[in-house]
């Protein structure tokens, strides 16, 4: 299955503007089960006949020739990733791959208590949880869903099976959350946890949610600064969080503003839909379909040529200053 060595194959992930790619966003379904205000407030709409999604062997198709052109880091998201019935089996055929030394998962942890023993022994190192309130009423209105304690126990579980550190998103929202920083830091005291806030970004779906809601990180940033907080170094395949640490606390902070001026010079990260189309960018691209070249084993060289030739195609930034909010109705298509 694996027998083309990967280090003969040799184009890297390099664009016009000489940023390196080693982080792949994988999404593997666009269902969920959540119904978050921001991102799907009406909750999955499923369409039968278009829902094929990529299978176990077009993933690992997929990844192997990411990671022949140098990717390190892979990220399962979706939708939610483990409603999947073969999310083991999907994580066991890209855990040992050559080369990917991060195999994260972004989840809602709905299932978290039940099932991250066997995500983390299929070869899942890291995981994001989004959690956007630690009031479970609150958590219930953003989300859609009473599940805040579920959630709660699967992070605790997560660490009981030996995850070293978790990463928690919340997405930053006038009148839903803005008043919970003092509950976020006591959590994260004693529990190393990097809590992660995101601005809101605007999605075709919702531009009044947006103009109401939408917070600038900037001002958390200037908090956290007078409390204390010092802005770490940035590593090598990090992502665009400003991270943020403290000496009386074991958690971190991570801020994440795509508003920010030069938020895209650092980005290192390319898309794959869960039906197969390469993305450049969160935002304001068509994407590339790569599902004809994810049929053979034989497709690899064509399939980085492919990958290669798109990258070129790469902006330098987003337009979303200029309201330009891409073609995405939502994120739950490409994972946020
Ligand atoms: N703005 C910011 N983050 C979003 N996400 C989804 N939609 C949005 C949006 N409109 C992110 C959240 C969530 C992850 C799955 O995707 O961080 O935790
Ligand atoms: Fe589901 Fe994540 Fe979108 Fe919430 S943000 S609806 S959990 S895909």
């Amino acid at each position: 299955m694996h027998n083309i060595p990967i280090r003969n194959l040799s184009a890297r992930l390099v664009d016009p503007f000489q940023r390196e790619y080693y982080y792949l966003r994988l999404s593997i379904t666009d269902v969920c089960n959540f119904r978050c205000n921001y991102c799907l407030p009406n909750g999955y709409q499923p369409h039968p006949e278009r829902d094929k999604f990529l299978n176990v062997d077009e993933i690992r198709r997929v990844v192997r020739a990411f990671a022949a052109m140098g990717t390190e880091k892979v990220r399962l998201t979706g939708g939610e990733p483990t409603l999947r019935k073969d999310f083991v089996e999907i994580v066991e055929n890209i855990a040992d791959m050559e080369n990917i030394h991060t195999l994260a998962l972004t989840t809602n942890g709905y299932r978290m208590a039940k099932d991250v023993a066997a995500w983390r022994k299929a070869g899942i190192t890291s995981i994001n949880v989004s959690v956007d309130s630690l009031n479970s009423r609150q958590f219930h209105r953003i989300t859609g869903e009473d599940k805040f304690d579920d959630v709660m126990r699967g992070i605790e579980r997560a660490f009981d099976v030996g995850y070293q550190k978790i990463k928690i998103n919340s997405v930053l929202m006038k009148d839903y959350n803005d008043g919970e920083l003092a509950q976020f830091l006591a959590w994260i005291k004693h529990r190393p946890i990097q809590m992660r806030f995101i601005e809101l970004m605007q999605t075709g779906e919702m531009d009044h949610f947006f103009q109401r809601h939408h917070l600038s990180g900037q001002l958390l940033a200037d908090k956290l600064v007078q409390q204390g907080w010092q802005l770490q170094p940035k590593g090598r395949t990090d992502g665009p969080a400003k991270v943020f640490s403290h000496p009386d606390y074991q958690g971190e902070i991570g801020l994440i503003m795509p508003y920010e001026k030069h938020f895209c010079t650092s980005c290192n990260r390319l898309r794959v839909s869960a039906k197969g189309k390469l993305h450049l960018c969160l935002f304001g691209e068509e994407g590339t379909d790569i599902r004809d070249l994810l049929q053979s084993d034989n497709q690899q060289l064509l399939l980085q040529a492919r990958l290669f030739a798109a990258l070129q195609g790469k902006r330098e930034h987003h337009y979303l200053h200029q309201g330009d909010s891409g073609v995405r109705t939502n994120l739950a298509s490409i994972g946020g």
